[in-house]
């Protein structure tokens, strides 16, 4: 087996993949075109058609480091292949603590010892014996009230009748609210007021007492830290804590009571409270079972800090797995898992999503992404590295699933299993082609969609296909390539996914027209906000926008403005503070919207 290799060395192995650079043609349409974007932007231009869309690391806050580039060799990692770290042991007495206090632990006043079950046909499929761990089951449907419940349940009496505070979106604030209701303490959540209802409500409906504060995350989490020092309220941190890290400990010890012999336990991983405290108990009773992390690829920020050496700050982090999209990870968290995790591995979202399908098929429960977010890194490490007949486990960790998102998760979990595939095809434009086309594909199309357009001698046609084998799927391109129908695979672009396919009729052939894929906050008075920032100063030419069940929407947007007036633009963007990404070099954009 080869594996990729983080820092503290950064030694990489000798797979060739690890030394390959990113090379751009600039005398392809795309080349010139990411060019030109290359001049706008500086340096930081994305290529298209990597095999994983990458998160971009800023700066980290709190210690002087310079700012850092994704190093070139991470884009090119596979799903499910290690990115191995040189664990470096740490200090014995301290583990030792971690190992007593995890296994003293009060944590079934509030929580049950969870499942954990064989899952059969992906024990089948993948040729091992694939474990879940049911933490979905948890009253809260996640294992965050462990962590909140160790903590809070070590209070003194005083602290304890101040009441507690913190900041979340999701899972820990219910945790929170439970274990503040158990213990009979006032447990005060700030929540983004992007936070969608549902979870306000959950939060509500345990005996949290909620306050809505700004944007994002961060302006809840200042606010929540403002309140905690004014009134000298004790802040339970969602991860970084040593409390917070041995009460999520105790999945470890149930896992080694229920299952020996274990060649791998994966464990998502968002600020790393839980793998920290999964490998202070495993690293220590049963060393040799290997301890991988997992991280959706668009929020890798373990996986980038292990390579640095320290903690980085993403830059953009992607929300699809909103349980585990966090910028920063803790510093405590951060410290065990150098010490003792065996490395991490990186899925895309696609991968997720047929993650809680192959979840769905084996019980007919639905995880959250978060909560899938292990099983698709140990398929897909089982697939990468062949491994057969060994006992696999893989914390199921909630299931706190939004329902306005499962039309996403259902769109990519085909895609993400290779059963399906998005192709984008050229047929010439005259009578026939059309029907000639579908003679080729044959009867397996499930979505297809194609419009006339007189810009180009050739029309488009974006379309799934239903497919059997990786190798169907070559050779259903090759034969179209070859027929005169020039087809690219498109399953791995989630702009795609999300917009281009709404979008397929060509460009309305407007001057300087650029696009840009703009992160809003999902909140009411975002767009007005946004126009507000750009309009009437430049024409807006397209705008594509759908609800897709997350604190933060992906919506498309086309300006016209001269190459001139780019850096005011820039400026203004800036400003407006909401994420953004220029799309005209994107392969498949040009394809269905710029050329
Ligand atoms: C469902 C789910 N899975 C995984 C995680 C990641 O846990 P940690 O932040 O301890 O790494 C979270 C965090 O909230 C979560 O809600």
């Amino acid at each position: 087996m080869e594996f990729l290799c983080l820092a503290p060395t950064h030694s990489f192995s000798t797979n060739p993949k690890s030394t390959k650079n990113i090379s751009i043609d600039h005398t392809s349409t795309t080349g010139r075109i990411m060019k030109m974007y290359q001049n706008m932007r500086g340096s930081t231009v994305r290529p298209s058609a990597l095999p994983l869309k990458m998160s971009r690391i800023v700066s980290v806050p709190d210690i002087s480091a310079p700012v850092v580039n994704v190093p070139a060799i991470l884009p090119e990692v596979d799903p499910g292949e290690l990115i191995v770290n040189k664990p470096t042991g740490g200090d014995r007495d301290e583990l030792f603590q971690y190992l007593v206090d995890i296994l003293a632990a009060p944590v079934y006043d509030v929580a049950i010892e969870s499942p954990l079950e064989l899952a059969d046909k992906l024990s089948a499929r993948l040729g091992v014996n694939f474990y879940i761990k049911r933490e979905d089951k948890q009253s809260v449907f996640s294992f965050k009230l462990r962590g909140a419940y160790n903590m809070m349940s070590n209070l003194s009496k005083e602290e304890l009748d101040k009441g507690v505070i913190t900041a979340s979106a999701g899972n820990h604030a219910q945790g929170v609210a439970l274990a503040g209701r158990r213990l009979g303490c006032v447990a005060t959540i700030v929540m983004p007021e992007t936070t969608p209802q549902i979870k306000v409500d959950a939060v509500k409906a345990l005996g949290g007492n909620v306050i809505l504060h700004g944007e994002t995350f961060d302006e809840a989490q200042t606010h929540a830290l403002q309140l905690s020092e004014n009134g000298g309220i004790t802040y339970i941190p969602p991860f970084d804590a040593p409390a917070i890290i041995k009460g999520q400990g105790t999945i470890g010890t149930e896992i080694n009571r229920q299952l020996k012999d274990i060649h791998a336990v994966f464990v998502p991983v968002g600020g790393g409270g839980l793998i920290a405290g999964v490998a202070a108990f495993f690293k220590q009773i049963a060393p040799n079972t290997k301890i991988i992390g997992v991280e959706p690829t668009g929020a890798a920020s373990m996986t980038l800090s292990l390579y640095e050496g320290h903690r980085v700050k993403l830059e953009n982090v992607d929300t699809f797995a909103d349980g585990v999209a966090v910028a920063l990870v803790g510093e405590y968290t951060f410290a065990k898992c150098q010490e003792l995790i065996d490395g991490m591995v990186l899925v895309g979202n696609d991968g997720i999503s047929s993650a809680i399908k192959d979840v769905y098929d084996e019980g007919r429960n639905i995880l959250e992404t978060s909560g899938a977010l292990a099983i698709a890194g140990a398929s897909a490490y089982c697939e990468f590295y062949k491994i057969k007949n060994e006992n696999i486990v893989a914390i199921a960790s909630g299931a706190n699933m939004d329902f306005s998102k499962l039309h996403k998760v259902t769109e990519l979990a085909g895609l993400g299993s290779g059963k399906e595939a998005l192709l984008a095809t050229f047929v010439i434009e005259q009578p026939g082609s059309f029907k000639k086309f579908v003679g080729l594909v044959g009867s397996n199309i499930s979505e297809l969609t194609y419009r006339f357009t007189s810009e180009r001698k050739n029309a488009l046609i974006l379309y799934r296909v239903d497919v059997d084998e990786k190798s169907d799927l070559e050779e259903l391109i090759g034969k179209m390539n070859s027929s005169d129908m020039n087809t690219l695979n498109l399953s791995h672009s989630e702009l795609a996914v999300d917009h281009l396919k709404h979008l397929v009729g060509g460009s309305a052939n407007i001057n300087d027209e650029i696009f840009c894929e703009f992160t809003f906050p999902e909140k009411a008075g975002a767009l007005s906000k946004f126009l507000d920032v750009f309009s009437p100063r430049w024409n807006i030419t397209l705008c594509r926008y759908r609800d897709q069940g997350e604190i933060n929407a992906s919506v498309l947007v086309g300006f016209q403005i001269p190459q001139s007036e780019i850096d005011e633009f820039k400026n203004k963007a800036d400003e407006l503070g909401y994420p953004y990404e220029f799309d005209n070099f994107n392969e498949a954009f040009n394809l269905v919207v710029a050329e």
